[in-house]
C-alpha cells in the first residue's frame, strides 16, 4: 500500500524538478523577484536537514548594485588566476564559458555557516566537524530546487577568496561563506549542464557511482554485480567501418594530392573509426597520466638508480619540473600522476591521484610480482582513471610512467606476450654498463623460466612480472578503448602494457596510437607485434610520457586536417586530371 501521501503525479513533479534543476548563468530576465517568492524559496532552504538540528546557515540577500560590482571584480580576479594555470585547450574552452552572473541577476544570496552554533554538544558534529558545512550545503540544495519550481534560475559562483568575500559582507570571523548564488527569472532552463554541452565535462552514469556492500563492488540494485574487467572488455568493439570509409574518401577529396599526408591520413581514418564519426572530434583537451610504481626486481641490481628516485620523480612531476611537464606545457596537455604502487608514502598534493595497490611489487625472480587480485585491482585503477579523465572532458589520453627498474619488468612482459628472446627484448634502460646489462638479461630469463607465463592468461602474466604501472596502464588503455577515446602510447612500458590490453581485448588496438619509437629494443619488437607505426622516432628513452606527448600535436593535426581542409568541390579547386 502506498502511504507516502503523494500521488504519482506529485511524485513525478519531485523527480522532474530534481532532473530539471540547472546551474544557470545565461538568459536571466531583469524583472525583480517578488518578496513573497523570495521568502518561500528562503523558507524552503531553511527547512534543510542539519547536524544535531543546529541550522548553521544564514542567508544574506544582496541587491545593491555597487556592492555587486565590487564582488564581481573579486570573482573576475580569481577567474583570471584560474585561467592562467590552464593548459591551452582548456584555457580556450574556459574563455567561452560564462562562470558568473552577479550583475545580470536582480538578487544574489550568500549562504553562510556558523560552525559554532549550538555550543559544544551539537549531536553528530563532535565526530565530524565538517557536518556543519554539509548542512549549509543542504540548505543551498533546497533553495536551488524550490527556485527551479518557481521558475527562478540559480547560478553558484565559487571564484572567491572566502575571507575577502566575508569582509565585503561584514561576516564575523566565525562564519564561513558556503555559497554565493545569483538568482533571477530566466527565459528557459537548459536541458543539460552547460559544462556538458560545451564538452568541458561529461555526466557519469549512475551505475559508476553505486557500489554494493563494499567500495569497488559496483552494481545497481536488482542487477547482477558488475565484473569490472568483463564489463570493460565487453564494451570494446571494433572501429566503425563506415566512418573509416568516409574519412578515407574525404582525404581523397581534400585540396591536396591524394596520400600526401602520409601516415597522418591513416591516423585520421583511425580516429574517425574510433569515434564512429567523420570528421572525428578534435583529440583535445589531452591529459597525460603518469602511472608510478616500484619494482621488487630492483633488488637484483638491474638499475643503477636507487628505488627512492621513483618517489622523488613523482614529486618533480607534481612540481612541474620534469621533461614531461615541459613537453606537456608546450603541447597544451595536462599532467596528472597516479601513485599505483610507489614504495613510499606520498604527500597529498593537487595533481596526485593516490591509488596505491601496494608499496611496490615483489621480486619476480623469487615469486610472482603481485597476486592476481592485485593485478586486477591495478587494471581497474587504470580503467577508472581513464573513465574519470574522460568524464572530466578530456578527449585524448596520453600514457606516462615512472618506476625504477620498470624496463626489466617490461622486457619480461614483452617476452611473455610476443615470445621474443630476452636478449632481443631487454634494453639498457636508463643506461647501464655491460655487466649490469648481462645481469638484466639473465634476470629476465630466470623470471620467464620460473613463471612459464601463458600469453592466453594476460592477468597471470601481469601478476607474474608486474609492475603495478603496467597493469594500470593496461586498464587505462582498455578504459580509453571502451570510451572510444584515443590513447597515445609512450615507449616500452606502455608498449608492454598494450600487449596485455590487446591480449585481453584485441579490438582495444583501435584506440592505440604509438607516440614514438623508443631506443629500447623491446619497444620495436612490441610495435611490430602490435602492428603500430610510431609517429616520432627521435631516439628518446626517457619514459614519463615524453615521446607520446611529442606526438600529440601530430594526432591533433591529423584530426584537424580532416575537419578543416576544404575539398576540391567546396573550394572550387580543380582535381588532378
Ligand atoms: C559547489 C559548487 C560550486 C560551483 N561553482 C561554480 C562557479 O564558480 N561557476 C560556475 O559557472 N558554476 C559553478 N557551479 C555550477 C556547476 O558547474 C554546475 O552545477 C554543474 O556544471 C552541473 O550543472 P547543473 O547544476 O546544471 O546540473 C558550482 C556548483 C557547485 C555545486
Amino acid at each position: 500500500m502506498d502511504n507516502s501521501g503523494y500521488s504519482q503525479e506529485q511524485r513525478d513533479a519531485i523527480y522532474r524538478v530534481i532532473a530539471e534543476r540547472r546551474d544557470v548563468r545565461r538568459g536571466f530576465r531583469p524583472d525583480p523577484v517578488p518578496a513573497d517568492v523570495l521568502g518561500r524559496v528562503l523558507a524552503a532552504a531553511h527547512q534543510a536537514p542539519s547536524v544535531g538540528f543546529s541550522q548553521p546557515w544564514d542567508f544574506i540577500v544582496i541587491t545593491d548594485r555597487a556592492r555587486r560590482e565590487r564582488i564581481a571584480a573579486l570573482a573576475r580576479r580569481h577567474a583570471g588566476e584560474f585561467a592562467a594555470d590552464l593548459p591551452g585547450a582548456r584555457a580556450r574552452a574556459f574563455d567561452q564559458l560564462k562562470i558568473e552572473s552577479i550583475l545580470d541577476t536582480p538578487v544574489n544570496i550568500v549562504v553562510s555557516c556558523d560552525r559554532t552554533r549550538g555550543g559544544r554538544h551539537t549531536l553528530g558534529r563532535h565526530a565530524q566537524p565538517q557536518t556543519a558545512e554539509f548542512s549549509s550545503v543542504l540548505a543551498v540544495a533546497n533553495l536551488w530546487l524550490a527556485a527551479r519550481a518557481e521558475g527562478l534560475g540559480v547560478g553558484w559562483v565559487s571564484f572567491f577568496d572566502e575571507r575577502e568575500l566575508a569582509a565585503e559582507l561584514g561576516l564575523p570571523a566565525h562564519l564561513a561563506v558556503i555559497a554565493y548564488l545569483c538568482v533571477g527569472y530566466v527565459t528557459s532552463f537548459a536541458a543539460e549542464p552547460e559544462l556538458a554541452t560545451a564538452g568541458w565535462a561529461r555526466r557519469r552514469p549512475v551505475s559508476w557511482a553505486v557500489h554494493a556492500e563494499e567500495f569497488g563492488h559496483r552494481g545497481m540494485p536488482g542487477e547482477a554485480p558488475v565484473d569490472p574487467l568483463a564489463d570493460l572488455i565487453g564494451a570494446i568493439t571494433p572501429p566503425d567501418a563506415e566512418a573509416m570509409a568516409a574519412a578515407a574518401e574525404r582525404q581523397d577529396r581534400m585540396t591536396k594530392p591524394r596520400g600526401s599526408l602520409g601516415v597522418l591520413e591513416e591516423v585520421s581514418v583511425r580516429l574517425a573509426g574510433l569515434a564512429g564519426s567523420c570528421p572525428p572530434p578534435l583529440p583535445e583537451p589531452a591529459c597525460v597520466a603518469v602511472f608510478a610504481a616500484d619494482h621488487g626486481v630492483h633488488a637484483q641490481g638491474v638499475s643503477p638508480w636507487p628505488q627512492e628516485v621513483t618517489a622523488q620523480m613523482v614529486a618533480n612531476f607534481l612540481a612541474g619540473g620534469a621533461v614531461v611537464n615541459a613537453f606537456a606545457a608546450q603541447a597544451g596537455a595536462e599532467v596528472t600522476v597516479v601513485d599505483v604502487g610507489v614504495a613510499a608514502d606520498l604527500e597529498p598534493v593537487p595533481g596526485l591521484l593516490p591509488r596505491k595497490v601496494a608499496r611496490g611489487t615483489a621480486d619476480f625472480t623469487a615469486g610472482p610480482a603481485m597476486t592476481r587480485d592485485q593485478a586486477m585491482a591495478a587494471l581497474v585503477v587504470g580503467a577508472e582513471i581513464a573513465r574519470d579523465l574522460v568524464a572530466a572532458g578530456n578527449r585524448c589520453l596520453v600514457t606516462g610512467d615512472m618506476g625504477i627498474a620498470n624496463t626489466t619488468a617490461s622486457a619480461a612482459l614483452i617476452c611473455a606476450f610476443t615470445g621474443a628472446d630476452p636478449a632481443e627484448a631487454t634494453g639498457r634502460g636508463t643506461g647501464i654498463d655491460a655487466a649490469t646489462y648481462a645481469r638484466k638479461i639473465e634476470v629476465v630469463c630466470r623470471g620467464l623460466a620460473r613463471h612459464s607465463p601463458d600469453p592466453a592468461d594476460p592477468v597471470g602474466a601481469l601478476a607474474a612480472f608486474g609492475g603495478f604501472e603496467h597493469a594500470a596502464l593496461a586498464g587505462f588503455i582498455l578504459g580509453a578503448a571502451a570510451l572510444r577515446v584515443p590513447v597515445i602510447l609512450d615507449g616500452v612500458i606502455a608498449g608492454a602494457a598494450a600487449l596485455a590490453a590487446v591480449a585481453l581485448a584485441p579490438d582495444a588496438i583501435a584506440a592505440c596510437f604509438a607516440g614514438h619509437r623508443s631506443a629500447e629494443p623491446g619497444h620495436a619488437v612490441t610495435l611490430s607485434y602490435l602492428g603500430l607505426r610510431p609517429l616520432v622516432d627521435l631516439g628518446l628513452r626517457l619514459g614519463e610520457g615524453t615521446g607520446a606527448v611529442l606526438a600529440l600535436p601530430l594526432v591533433q593535426s591529423a584530426a584537424r586536417a580532416l575537419r578543416d581542409v576544404a575539398t576540391f568541390d567546396s573550394a572550387g579547386v580543380a582535381d588532378k586530371l
